[in-house]
């Protein structure tokens, strides 16, 4: 939004502006602002602007001063050098610009812009499209209406400043990773806060992991997410893991170190987030995940923070279920975790809390419980897979159960995963843009 004001560099003096090398670069003719520019605020030619701009046209340069003041303030400075300018200039209409050019006998490529205010003098070269160098005004004691201005200039001197910055490297690895909505999330984020930051999606085949993570940590990259089938399998390449991600046995965000990258966990912390921002009420109740991979680790996991008196866990592959039980209870010192084959499914009793954190539903599968009378017992239900409805969404809403969609989990883990990368806050009014942005994608 503020891209047109930015000159093309800025510099704390015109007299430390290196021009030798900028003729070498093949410019011929330099337009000056004059006041706070060259000298202080209606101060006459002084021995150093002389000598200075003396030496810029004995190296060959030819110079003009383009003024928005009268006639006798721009003339008076022009006449001991004898160069050209233009008064009442008109900055930052083009007209002034277009006309110093020709007067000059150059071309717009080969003139330089130096002044010292934003509205005027940059955003009028910047229009006819000359290389602009902003310089620090020399006094800094201006007038009213020009201290106005600099208060306006602020705002977009921090968003030049911030371009500048080199653009931090983010990204999400994983197999399948073409459908992940993760660099929308981020890039509007970044959008909406001016951060400078670029994410974008990496699909990897499981003998890369470590030699890619030395890759991205070469290239500076500050955070990695992880998604499926890695949530596991990334452990045994990171420098060290938070202690729930460790005890869950499962990491889906990654943030740069010395050491290496520390895994965390925010798929947890997005679950818990969607519980309570849904009022899904889990306390006292019993709690069944669908799914045992890295996702139901951590749905589960968040069922039993959440306190839920009993965590069933039900999975296609039932030894798979029995595993993440077991080191479940291990971690946390409990037995309320429990795997429960498919075939006992109907033994549940009405009331549970239901999370579906298998990875059907991403290509329009069908959910991995199909029976009606499963869907009926179901008093709150939550999706993980990140998509407008699955079939296991379209059931609940069958038998009248609310189900939130994948999304929210999506938006909170990211939310987690940004603040933690750019050690920032995000607000209630940028998540909702972004919720709204995911919703009607
Ligand atoms: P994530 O880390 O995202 O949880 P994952 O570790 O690959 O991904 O786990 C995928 C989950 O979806 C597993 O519970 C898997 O069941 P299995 O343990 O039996 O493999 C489940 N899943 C995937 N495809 C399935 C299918 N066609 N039918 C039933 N379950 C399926």
């Amino acid at each position: 939004m503020f891209k047109r004001f930015y000159p093309s560099e800025m510099k704390d003096s015109t007299y430390s502006i290196d021009f030798d090398a900028l003729y070498k670069k093949g410019y011929r003719n330099v337009i000056f602002d004059i006041d706070n520019t060259l000298v202080r605020h209606g101060a006459p030619q002084t021995e150093q602007s002389l000598s200075f701009l003396k030496g810029l046209m004995d190296k060959g340069f030819g110079v003009l001063f383009l003024s928005n003041n009268k006639e006798p303030r721009v003339k008076s400075f022009n006449d001991p050098l004898g160069a050209k300018y233009i008064y009442r200039a008109g900055k930052p209409g083009v007209k002034g610009y277009l006309e110093a050019v020709e007067m000059l006998g150059g071309t717009v490529d080969n003139t330089l812009f130096v002044g010292d205010q934003l509205f005027t003098d940059v955003w009028g070269a910047n229009r006819v499209g000359m290389h602009t160098i902003l310089v620090k005004p020399i006094d800094k004691h201006e007038e009213i209406q020009i201290v106005l201005k600099r208060i306006l200039e602020k705002p977009v001197l921090r968003s030049y400043a911030r371009s500048l910055k080199k653009t931090s490297q983010f990204g999400l690895i994983g197999n399948p990773v073409s459908h992940s909505k993760s660099p929308l999330i981020h890039n509007t984020f970044a959008e909406l806060r001016g951060d400078n930051l670029e994410y974008n999606l990496y699909q990897l085949e499981e003998q890369e992991l470590g030699s890619a993570l030395k890759r991205f940590k070469k290239l500076n990259f500050k955070g990695l997410n992880v998604t499926i089938p890695y949530k596991e399998k990334i452990i045994p390449f990171l420098c060290g893991v938070s202690e729930t991600a460790s005890k869950v046995g499962a990491v889906n965000t990654l943030k740069l170190t010395d050491k290496g990258y520390y895994g965390t966990n925010t798929d947890i912390t997005g679950i818990k987030r969607t519980l309570r921002d849904k009022e899904i009420v889990v306390k006292g109740r019993e709690g069944v995940v669908l799914g045992a991979g890295g996702a139901a680790k951590a749905a589960a996991y968040a069922l039993y923070a959440e306190g839920a008196v009993k965590v069933y866990v039900v999975n296609r592959t039932f030894e798979k279920a029995q595993a993440l039980c077991e080191s479940l209870n291990t971690s946390f010192e409990t037995d309320v975790f429990t795997a429960l084959p498919l075939s006992g499914v109907p033994s549940l009793e009405k009331g549970f809390v239901c999370i579906q954190a298998t990875s059907l539903g991403l290509k329009g599968e069908d959910a991995l419980i199909t029976e009606d009378s499963f869907y009926e017992k179901i008093s709150a239900a939550m999706e993980t897979v990140p998509m407008r409805t699955t079939d296991f969404c379209e059931r609940c809403k069958e038998q009248g159960v609310k189900c939130t969609n994948g999304f929210s989990m999506l938006l909170y883990q990211a939310v987690e995963a940004y603040e933690l990368w750019n050690s920032c806050v995000l607000n209630k009014e940028q998540i909702d843009i972004v919720r709204s942005k995911l919703e009607n994608e």
